[in-house]
């Protein structure tokens, strides 16, 4: 498969749904709703959508059943950044190649605005137009897995002992609560919310919980990794700033050489968990390799 093409298709269709579903800068409040659309259409690989329509067609089902929640998990995943990069938390200055939300429009309304991100991707969610295809009782469940991995069991509770553990000397076991929840778990869910609104059965859920799993965590190493190798221009954030602010990462704790070996351990399993799924799912074997090897 030409994974370029796949990307470059899927994430038009994301771009094209999320400039439908994001309010527009013509509704008051103007300032918030510019702020939301301003690191939305920043730029984002749309990795989470793009595994997510995946996932979704790996088990026979269409991008267009998942659409929208792919574009509430984008929303999640943008108001995270948002809310990761203010001078409370890592104070960073570049995103997805512009100037980080704070900086343009001030700290208020970046809180805001990713909150607003946050709220409306729940609504979404539930959504009843957007849902029509699938079954009420498969939206809720839907809905309580991306709150669960979101909230403080999920990415607010990485980020927490991310902070907690800044300058610190953390174990493994630390490093591996951060890494799957601050990162993993959205990614996880992904795939998980593809599987389920596309009608795939438990075996097919299990193997792609598997897969998330491992390609979340493997998602977060490869970014550590480009925080210490990676180039500003190309990745379109700041680069260094990991040990700057003394994050517990899988390069500082053992060393850039193995943390690739591990992220390339977890692309492997990532792989192998795909096995049930035969060759509908030649597309996630694809992404998982380029989740390890990406530039940016
Ligand atoms: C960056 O995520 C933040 C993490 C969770 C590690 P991405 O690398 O997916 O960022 P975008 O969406 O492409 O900007
Ligand atoms: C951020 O991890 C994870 C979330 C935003 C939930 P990082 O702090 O490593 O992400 P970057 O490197 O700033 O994108
Ligand atoms: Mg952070
Ligand atoms: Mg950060
Ligand atoms: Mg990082």
């Amino acid at each position: 498969m030409d994974l370029k093409a796949y990307l470059k298709n899927r994430s038009a269709m994301v771009d094209q749904a999320l400039d439908r579903w994001l309010p527009t800068e013509d509704f008051l409040p103007h300032s918030l709703h510019q702020a939301m659309r301003y690191s939305v259409f920043a730029g984002g690989k749309r990795l989470r959508p793009i595994l997510m329509i995946a996932a979704c067609e790996a088990v026979g089902g269409s991008a267009q059943q998942v659409m929208h929640a792919a574009c509430a998990l984008e929303m999640i995943h943008t108001y995270s950044l948002v809310h990761d990069d203010l001078p409370a938390m890592d104070d960073d200055d570049f995103r997805r190649g512009q100037q980080t939300n704070h900086k343009v429009y001030g700290e208020a309304t970046a809180i805001l605005a990713g909150d607003a991100l946050l709220t409306e991707a729940f609504r979404l969610l539930a959504d009843a137009e957007a849902n029509k295809s699938a079954p009420p009782k498969t939206v809720l469940r839907v809905i309580e897995l991306v709150a669960r991995f979101a909230g403080s069991h999920g990415m607010v509770g990485g980020q927490v002992v991310d902070m907690e553990s800044e300058g610190k000397e953390i174990d493994f076991p630390t490093l591996e609560y951060i890494h799957t929840h601050k990162t993993g778990g959205l990614i996880l869910a992904s795939v998980q919310v593809g599987a389920l609104l596309g009608g795939g059965d438990e075996e097919q859920f299990a193997a792609l919980t598997r897969f998330g799993g491992a390609a979340g965590l493997a998602f977060q190493i490869a970014d550590d990794i480009l925080d210490v190798v990676g180039d500003q221009a190309e990745l379109g954030k700041d680069v260094g700033s990991d040990q700057a602010r003394g994050k517990a990462t899988y390069p500082a704790l053992l060393g850039l050489a193995e943390a690739r070996q591990r992220a390339d351990e977890l692309c492997d399993l990532a792989v192998e968990s795909l096995n049930p799924l035969g060759s509908a799912a030649e597309t996630l074997q694809v992404l998982a390799r380029y989740i390890v090897d990406r530039n940016s």
